[in-house]
């Protein structure tokens, strides 16, 4: 990946951490965009230790903030150069609903809002990019209703997490329908269930008890990174644009995650809520 620029979120741990050092250790330039500076500056320093790779920075970014996310598009933009692969990897589970101070459930503005917007300012910087978004297999589990992307009416802590998984997709989709004629590849992936500390922060989480509990059957984040990596890098990736993949593979998805209807839907809905439209 030499001279290639990618930019990875949430690469201050988990699998967007072992992302972000096999970039560097493969030799391209990394951009962590990282809500935790402190955290992200120490695996910084250790990705560029263990890699020998200099050409690894770091920008903050809250992406459940739609101001800190146009700041940081605003910062990686004013470097006036393009990047090849964008790694829409940051996630988050709650087990109680919060809202974000425009009035967004946490999940889906973090999830979702967040990773479009950051997507949709860095189109003009991404001609002929790969853009990945990490999903998951949780997006099976929802009711999907585009009428209440903000679970006012019912949330069920799962399932609105699902909700945004799902929104990952159909995001995924669209971005290569729109974008595919200029050379953009955009794909989402479910990663397995791996031990990371995915959900386990949050007090009261009966899923990050579960995690904690099974922790013996989850992957390692290095296994649960590889179709990421694959995704940004193979060629047998470009064949295909706009899929869903599992270990390598196009995988099946449920109707809702294929509907070219919701997915028009939460674009539009999407640009209106981040001010993009
Ligand atoms: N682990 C699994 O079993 C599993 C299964 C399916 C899908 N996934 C997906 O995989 C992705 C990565 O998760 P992981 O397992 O590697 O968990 P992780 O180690 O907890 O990593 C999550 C990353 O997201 C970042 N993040 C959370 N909220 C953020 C915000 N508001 N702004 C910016 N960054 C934020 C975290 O940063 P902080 O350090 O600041 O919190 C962290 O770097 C997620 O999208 C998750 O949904 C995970």
């Amino acid at each position: 990946m030499n001279g290639k620029r990618c930019i990875v979120t949430g690469a201050n741990s988990g699998i967007g951490e072992v992302m972000a050092r096999e970039f560097a250790r493969r030799g391209a330039e990394v951009v962590m965009v990282c809500r935790n500076v402190d955290k992200a500056e120490a695996v910084r320093r250790s990705i560029v230790d263990a890699t020998g790779n200099r050409a690894v920075s770091l920008v903050r970014c809250d992406l459940s903030d739609l101001d800190s996310v146009n700041a940081c598009a605003e910062e990686l933009l004013s470097r006036d150069v393009g990047f090849d692969v964008l790694m829409n990897n940051a996630g988050i589970y709650l087990p109680r609903r919060e809202e974000n101070a425009r009035g967004h459930e946490m999940m889906f503005a973090t999830n979702h809002l967040g990773p479009f917007l950051l997507t949709h300012r860095l189109l003009p910087r991404l001609e002929g990019a790969r853009v990945v978004t990490t999903s998951s297999m949780g997006h099976k589990l929802c009711q999907f209703r585009i009428d209440d992307l903000d679970a006012r009416r019912r949330f069920l802590p799962i399932e609105q997490y699902g909700v945004t998984k799902l929104c990952n997709i159909l995001f995924a989709r669209e971005l290569a329908r729109r974008e595919g004629g200029r050379g953009i590849l955009s794909h989402a992936f479910h990663p397995g269930p791996v031990a990371t500390g995915f959900a386990q922060d949050a007090p009261g989480s009966l899923f990050g008890y579960a995690l904690r509990l099974g922790k013996f059957a989850l992957r390692t984040p290095e296994r649960g990174a590889r179709t990421g990596i694959f995704l940004a890098t193979s060629k047998e990736a470009e064949a295909k644009n706009g899929e869903y993949w599992v270990d390598e593979k196009v995988a099946w998805t449920t109707p809702a995650a294929r509907s070219r209807e919701l997915a028009l839907e939460l674009w539009r809905l999407s640009e209106l809520m981040t001010g993009v439209a």
